[in-house]
């Protein structure tokens, strides 16, 4: 089934009336975006059905099951569950049309090339955050044997002519990359010989991609590690995977209990994915609880208190909740510093914060705010995914109404967002 991709022309917004009233009650995390679009690519890797569980129905995840579509295999979404059969997958070029629609389709490349000997894909563009080239990932391929050749925008990969089998080798990353990491995992996995896989990213994403491997036949060692040693198998099986629940989302929603002093209960989350979060959290004088799949979060009516913050790869403050942590310190009771030091173009969010009243100013790499008594609902538009999610916990306390446009951005990476917040008591709707 080849489900349609909305027309990024269409221009939904949401209205979002904000108010003094505490966000309160129980919210269930969805599953992780950014582990669900590895383990759909490296399903490519496996000789039979898979069926992946909590499966967020998010516009990416629709974006990349078409993609595996138009390689041959048969996708089937039945809510948040998802079955892809890749048994039927043929071709082994990724086109420009739909890969220019989400940059982590560039991981389909690491799967095709290990199955078929040979790949084709659309280098992803820049996108708004910062140019995020793919050096590291091709840099990789090649230290495994690979032969790669940039033509007409795509990437053109071969294996060595004689096996058409990627070849066991050491891969050093210059610098952590996710996708980085989890490309060259995929490809090493149906490898000849033993790969060994230096300063990998530790990101849970990564880690549940290579339980999923694992789980279904690949041979890897030193998980959640920066060093993983992985050895070549002749196939994978297929099978039944539960994708873990999406920290950003669930950090997200944690921030937003703190600027409405709400009291919420996250269910479905893996809180020991969010310690440095949980920590910085704490130190606004949130109180948090903690169980096994719960966190529970209470912010009384005492002024937030500012947080510094650092972006770095994990376990550090991740970046991708640095724009969302940026609206806490917003209307904090004094002043902190934000610095972002994993993409160089990370702060579009300021401006539109600025423009509901928050008192920021960057320089350089970092952002300082001076926290205001309050923020004033305006009319501000999605630059990015996590610059979106700050925008709405933002207008939930900005006083009036906030209209944001470009949602598109939004719904890449928040599952059932209106609804979520509507349960919590937020005034929120799609127009
Ligand atoms: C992943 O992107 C995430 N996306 C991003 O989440 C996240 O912000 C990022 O990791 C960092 O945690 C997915 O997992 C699908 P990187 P990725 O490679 O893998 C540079 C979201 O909001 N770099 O770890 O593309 C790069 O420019 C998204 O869900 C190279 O120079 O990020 C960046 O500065 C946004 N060459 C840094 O490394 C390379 O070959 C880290 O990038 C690869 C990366």
């Amino acid at each position: 089934m080849t489900a349609t991709i909305q027309p990024h022309e269409s221009t939904p917004k949401l209205i979002i009336k904000g108010s003094k009233h505490p966000l309160k009650g129980i919210v269930r995390a969805s599953g992780a975006k950014n582990a669900v679009l590895p383990i759909l690519a490296a399903t490519i890797l496996c000789s039979d059905i898979v069926t992946l569980h909590n499966v967020p129905q998010l516009q990416d995840v629709i974006t990349l099951t078409d993609l595996l579509c138009s390689l041959g295999a048969k996708v089937e979404i039945n809510g948040e569950t998802v079955i892809i059969d890749p048994r039927g997958i043929d071709n082994i070029r990724a086109s420009h049309e739909l890969v220019k629609l989400m940059r982590a389709s560039i991981l389909v490349l690491g799967p095709i090339l290990a199955r078929f000997g040979k790949a084709e894909v659309s280098l992803p563009g820049g996108c708004a955050i910062g140019s995020r080239p793919v050096d590291q990932h091709l840099k990789g391929l090649e230290a495994l044997g690979a032969s790669i050749s940039l033509e007409n925008g795509y990437v053109h990969a071969y294996a060595p002519q004689a096996t058409a089998k990627l070849k066991g080798g050491l891969v050093m990353f210059d610098m952590v990359t996710v996708t980085g990491t989890e490309n060259i995992i995929m490809a090493a996995v149906l490898a000849c010989g033993v790969s060994v896989i230096e300063n990998c990213a530790r990101e849970p994403e990564v880690t549940d991609l290579v339980k999923m491997l694992v789980k279904f036949g690949a041979k890897i060692e030193g998980i959640g590690t920066e060093k993983l040693t992985i050895t070549g198998v002749q196939k994978l099986s297929g099978g039944e995977y539960q994708v873990m629940p999406d920290r950003i989302e669930i950090g997200t929603y944690l921030c937003a209990a703190v600027l409405t002093h709400g009291d919420i209960t996250i269910e479905n989350c893996e809180p020991e994915h969010q310690e440095m979060l949980i920590n910085k959290l704490r130190k606004t004088g949130a109180l948090i609880n903690v169980g096994k799949d719960f966190i529970h979060i209470v912010k009384d009516s005492s002024p937030i208190l500012p947080v510094n913050i650092k972006t770095a790869p994990y376990p550090a403050f991740p970046t991708d909740m640095q724009a969302q942590f940026m609206v806490v310190n917003a209307l904090a009771n004094g002043s902190s510093t934000v610095v972002e030091t994993i993409f160089e173009n990370r702060f579009m969010h300021v401006e539109e914060l600025a423009r509901m009243g928050a008192n920021i100013r960057v320089e350089g790499n970092t952002s300082i705010i001076a926290g205001v008594k309050s923020l004033s609902g305006a009319e501000v538009s999605s630059t990015d995914l996590r610059a979106s999610g700050c925008l709405v916990i933002a207008a939930l306390v900005a006083e009036g109404t906030t209209t944001i446009d470009n949602i598109y951005h939004l719904d890449r990476g928040y599952a059932k967002i209106e609804a979520k917040l509507s349960a919590l008591g937020a005034d929120i709707k799609r127009v």
